[in-house]
């Protein structure tokens, strides 16, 4: 059944609605935009991810490709870049190509909290500040639901005080769903950021309806399950009928499937390579599968 348009305001996408439909010839070079259910701002529906090829760089060559990627990235109308203090080297690249680059104005930066304790939370949050090198974060989520009441009180004074733009939580693990969706519940939260993707489905059976009932914004982690769904399908080619939503690589069958999904604000595929970002970014233009589609791509992952 194709989404009616309840859903899609619930999920605040209003006149994005249109966006499930080939968009205007004129805007066929634009990004895909969702709205923020808590403001009203929007964001492209790609983004970057910083886990594991960011966290290990000591060398030119190795930070060379990054900064191209977050060249180009800027370049292209890209914003969303999510890292965390756990994953190495990161922070400390992205606050370093950003400044190089000087594009820190254009871009949404989001990042995490994932430590126990009120002190260690604050002394993470200033690192990450030092790291990034920017006097605001966009974004800052409570990793993996640790110490989540203590951490979210402290995200909160920092927004108030004009630190933060936004608050979140965010997991991979599907032991933790059920504390997730509590906490979606309890707490007022901006983002929700979570794990989906074409053959890990879980969390749009009850996480993604539920934030968009809650109006929380959805940034979904893991979208090619760290390169597993590439494993899947390795020799075989696209079906013809990718071509009726405009998608021209498995990366962006794999993309449009989880940003049609009308809860998901931003998809962040781990991106550090120049190539991988055209690529990705694609996903972010042209038509959207449609519910009956959706459901074609899930038949299709669950027979390889
Ligand atoms: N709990 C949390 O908060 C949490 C947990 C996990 C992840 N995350 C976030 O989610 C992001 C995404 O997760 P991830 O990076 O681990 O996994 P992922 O995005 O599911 O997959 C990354 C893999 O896909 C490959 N790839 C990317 N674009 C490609 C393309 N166009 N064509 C072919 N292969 C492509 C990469 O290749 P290469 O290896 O060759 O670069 C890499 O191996 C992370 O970077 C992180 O920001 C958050």
């Amino acid at each position: 059944m194709p989404w009616s348009r309840r859903d899609l305001l619930k999920a605040g996408l209003g006149v994005g609605a249109s966006l499930l439909f080939p968009p205007a010839p004129a805007l066929a070079d634009t990004l895909i935009r969702r709205t923020i259910p808590s403001t009203g701002e929007s964001l492209p529906v790609i983004g970057i991810g910083t886990a594991r090829r960011y966290e290990q760089v000591t060398t030119e060559a190795e930070r060379s490709p990054l900064r191209e990627v977050l060249r180009q990235f800027k370049e292209t109308g890209g914003r969303v870049i999510d890292t965390a203090p756990s994953y190495g080297t990161a922070e400390t690249v992205v606050g370093d190509l950003v400044a190089e680059l000087k594009i820190r104005e254009s871009l949404f930066i989001a990042t995490k909290l994932g430590v126990r304790g009120r002190d260690a939370g604050i002394e993470q949050l200033e690192q990450s500040f030092k790291r990034l090198r920017t006097p605001k974060i966009d974004l800052i989520a409570v990793h993996n639901l640790q110490d989540t009441q203590t951490q979210l009180s402290t995200l909160r004074q920092w927004k108030q005080a004009g630190r933060i733009r936004y608050v979140g939580i965010t997991t991979s693990f599907e032991r933790q769903y059920q504390e997730f969706e509590q906490t979606m519940r309890a707490e007022a939260l901006d983002f929700i950021q979570v794990d989906y993707a074409l053959d890990n489905r879980k969390a749009g059976q009850r996480i993604l309806p539920l934030a968009a009932d809650r109006g929380i914004g959805v940034m979904i982690n893991l979208p090619f399950g760290r390169g597993r769904l590439f494993a899947a399908v390795q020799g075989k080619s696209l079906p013809p009928w990718a071509s009726e939503f405009d998608c021209g690589s498995w990366a962006q069958f794999f993309l449009k499937y989880i940003i049609s999904h009308p809860a998901v604000t931003c998809a962040l595929p781990g991106t550090a390579k120049p190539e991988y970002l055209v690529d990705n970014l694609g996903a972010a233009r042209g038509r959207l599968p449609n519910a009956e589609m959706r459901a074609r791509m899930e038949r299709l992952i669950d027979s390889v």
